[in-house]
């Protein structure tokens, strides 16, 4: 940037306006153009939430238009002409004294008021029937756990439409921030703490949003999304999770290897998938995402790559160059295993 930017600038016209319009290209080019806006809420606490930020926004434009025009009025009008002596000296004129203390007054008050009200109305308790979901924070990825549900998955968290959510937020490790944008304000995930967010989501889709605090190397790359569906979407995700994984069928040769690499502890280090992921009936670890039905997520690692043969693979290969400074570290697997873990974790669905 600099002065040698803003010279190239204007050599191109229209090149000063891409900070502006590129964001507008790039949300063009995903389907939604408002991805990650505030300004395009899809859920009550959102939507009371942008209502005051737009009354807000129009008290902010009267004060601007009224001091702007009182400005240019007078830098015209009193400004200096040849010959003129020195202007009239007033000073402690009563009724402009309480015009300009009152009226701010005034303002701050209409301001405050609505503001109170919705601080409360989107802090408010959960009502009884609302889905309740545990919220971790990790370095660098999201755990959601429905624990009326008995399901346990990451990144990707479903919630049904027009049914309120209580999300119960906290952190295994450091200080992160929960943040879908279009549902909700952001909340900070705080180890030892539990911090609440509770709204209803109104309409069906995929939200996107991110860890809205810095946490570490990899805080860019914890993203997350919160699909909202149908109530009987929704019934059908949760059937789907609560299923007992399928056993692995023996006359899959690429499956029953990748299966066994997932157990397998490797040397030097004492590497293996299964001490760090959980997959139901298989294993038990808790330190890096639960694994039991992740062949049914479409990203992985918060986010950063698409869930295909490929995005698992790079992941497998290399997650420390995905995703810098993650706890998940690079063993040295051959192609063959990658291969088969590839297929035996798309076989976790
Ligand atoms: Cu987690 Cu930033």
């Amino acid at each position: 940037m600099g002065r040698a930017f803003l010279r190239r600038c204007r050599a191109v016209p229209w090149a000063a306006g891409l900070p502006v319009i590129a964001p507008l290209l790039i949300g063009a080019c995903s389907g939604d153009p408002y991805p990650q806006s505030t300004l395009h809420p899809t859920a009550d606490a959102g939507s009371a939430i942008d209502a005051l930020y737009r009354q807000i926004f129009w008290w902010a434009v009267l004060v601007f238009v009224v001091v702007q025009t009182a400005l240019v009025v007078t830098l015209i009008r009193f400004r200096n002409r040849p010959g003129a002596g020195e202007p009239r000296q007033i000073h402690g004129n009563t009724l402009v004294e309480i015009t300009w203390t009152l009226a701010p007054a005034a303002i701050i008050v209409a301001i405050a008021v609505p503001t109170i009200k919705t601080i409360f109305a989107v802090r408010g308790d959960a009502p009884a029937d609302a889905l309740q979901v545990e919220v971790v924070g990790h370095q660098w990825w999201w755990e959601y756990r429905y624990p009326a549900l008995g399901i346990v998955t990451a990144n990707e968290l479903h919630l049904p439409q027009g049914r309120p959510v209580a999300l119960a937020i906290t952190s295994a490790d450091v200080i992160h921030s929960f943040w879908a944008p279009k549902l909700h304000g952001k909340r900070d995930a705080m180890p030892g703490r539990t911090t609440r967010l509770v709204f209803t989501p109104d309409s069906v889709g995929t939200y996107l949003g991110q860890c809205a605090e810095f946490c570490g190397e990899s805080h860019a790359n914890m993203r997350l999304r919160v699909t909202v569906q149908s109530p009987a979407d929704f019934d059908a995700w949760v059937a789907a999770q609560t299923v007992p994984p399928v056993a692995v069928d023996s006359t899959q040769a690429l499956i029953l290897a990748g299966e066994a690499a997932f157990k397998r502890i490797r040397d030097p280090g004492n590497h293996s998938c299964v001490a760090c992921h959980t997959i139901a009936g298989v294993s038990g670890g808790v330190l890096g995402p639960n694994l039991t039905h992740v062949g049914s997520r479409t990203t992985l690692a918060s986010g950063i790559l698409a869930n295909d043969s490929a995005g698992l693979a790079r992941w497998l290969r290399d997650p420390l160059a995905e995703k810098p400074g993650s706890l998940m570290p690079t063993i040295a697997l051959t192609e063959d295993e990658v291969a088969a873990l590839v297929a035996y974790l798309q076989s976790r669905n």
